[in-house]
């Protein structure tokens, strides 16, 4: 039986990635350690939160007493670490707490996997840390090409650039102290839990609720879309199956502009929900410094040498989604009420 500690369980991927672990393998055991800021959210786990193999702590990975404590407690064979702080716009309001979770978060957790797994002299067999990355830190594309795991890191915000730290971070003890460690990188992310502060559930929030919906700039920033559900896949056949010490890229080729996405999922709420959503909604706002133009990844690696593939097409998912958010409103409505419309006032000035 092998224990995962994953950090960030009860933030958007986390959550769908211990619902995942737990309904597909019987003989794992799952600890989430969390410290619940405003994108934790227990209950999205609701329907795994009495599984005798989940156990959560609540705390913070920075606390090296606490963390040092789970791997005496229990026999912790894989960390996964997605706790992180994960939105654009926040980091460049507050880039520190970017720098405090994101690079010295995973390097206490760096410091205590090592002190419970090297051992006289060796590493103990069987274990991993991956780090959850993303594709951001590869800054942008032109119109053409893809990021392959050899293009040259070059974030531009303060989110990309201390998730790129803490990338190199995990790298460096690879490379100094022959740490087992794989990281992927993965493209962006939609499905069931997103805070909506992020894009696709931002909209589909607004629109219910006949808001605005903001679009930076010209809208015809490129994004690559993955379903939640294919990137806990790919994590998982990393962990098992993935060659120490390397990066695997994630991402399915679904490159859309933002202004074709608000445009499906007006199109499909007008259409399926209330016919008053309009285009009219669209509200161009001043763009995001900074701003990547285009994400898209080359995803050969992982395919080529894991066989991993996405399920779900942008079609299939996008309308999943949507169907997901307009059964569960008060989900919605909990997540968002309190810190959110202080947040969100100040950030679209309304
Ligand atoms: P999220 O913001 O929804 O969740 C983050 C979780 O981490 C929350 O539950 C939060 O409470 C927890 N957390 C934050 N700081 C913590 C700390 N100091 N100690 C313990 N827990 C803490 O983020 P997400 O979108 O689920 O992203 C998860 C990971 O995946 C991140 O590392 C992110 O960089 C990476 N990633 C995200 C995407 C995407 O599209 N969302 C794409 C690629 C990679
Ligand atoms: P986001 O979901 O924040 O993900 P990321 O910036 O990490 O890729 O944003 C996705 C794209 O949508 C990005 O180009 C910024 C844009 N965007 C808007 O146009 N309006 C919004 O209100 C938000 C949140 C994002």
């Amino acid at each position: 039986m092998k224990t995962y500690l994953v950090t960030g369980g009860a933030g958007f991927i986390g959550s769908n990635f211990i619902i995942y672990m737990l309904k597909n393998f019987k003989d794992i055991k799952i600890i989430n350690l969390d410290s619940l800021t405003y994108a934790g959210n227990l209950n999205n786990l609701k329907e795994i939160e009495s599984d005798v193999n989940y156990h959560f702590v609540h705390g913070d990975i920075r606390d090296n007493f606490l963390v040092n404590k789970i791997f005496e407690d229990f026999k912790v064979d894989y960390v996964v670490n997605f706790a992180a702080e994960s939105h654009v716009d926040r980091s460049i309001e507050d880039p520190e707490t970017f720098v405090k979770t994101n690079v010295l978060g995973t390097l206490n957790l760096l410091n205590c996997a090592k002190k419970a797994w090297y051992v006289d002299g060796k590493w103990k067999e069987g274990k991993r840390f991956h780090q959850v990355g993303t594709d951001e830190v590869y800054g942008s594309l032109g119109e053409t090409g893809y990021f392959t795991e050899s293009t040259s890191l070059d974030p531009h915000s303060p989110y990309s650039a201390s998730k790129a730290s803490s990338d190199l971070m995990v790298k460096a003890y690879f490379d100094t102290f022959q740490m087992p460690i794989t990281i992927t990188r993965c493209s962006n992310n939609y499905g069931p839990f997103q805070f909506p502060e992020k894009l696709i559930p931002l909209l589909i929030n607004n629109a219910i609720n006949h808001k605005a919906l903001p679009i930076y700039g010209d809208g015809l920033n490129v994004r690559d879309w993955l379903y939640v559900e294919d990137h806990c896949k790919a994590i998982d056949m990393v962990i098992n199956n993935g060659t120490i010490g390397e990066v695997y890229n994630v991402g399915g080729h679904n490159e859309r502009k933002n202004i074709e996405i608000v445009k499906e999922v007006i199109e499909y709420l007008n259409r399926e929900y209330d016919n008053t959503i309009t285009e009219e909604l669209i509200t161009y706002v001043e763009d995001r410094k900074g701003h990547d133009r285009r994400y898209g990844i080359d995803p050969s690696k992982i395919k080529d040498e894991l066989g991993w593939y996405p399920e779900t097409s942008f079609e299939k998912g996008i309308i999943k989604t949507i169907k997901w958010y307009l059964k569960n409103k008060q989900w919605m409505e909990e997540i968002t009420s309190g810190e959110y419309e202080n947040y969100y006032n100040k950030m679209y000035n309304k």
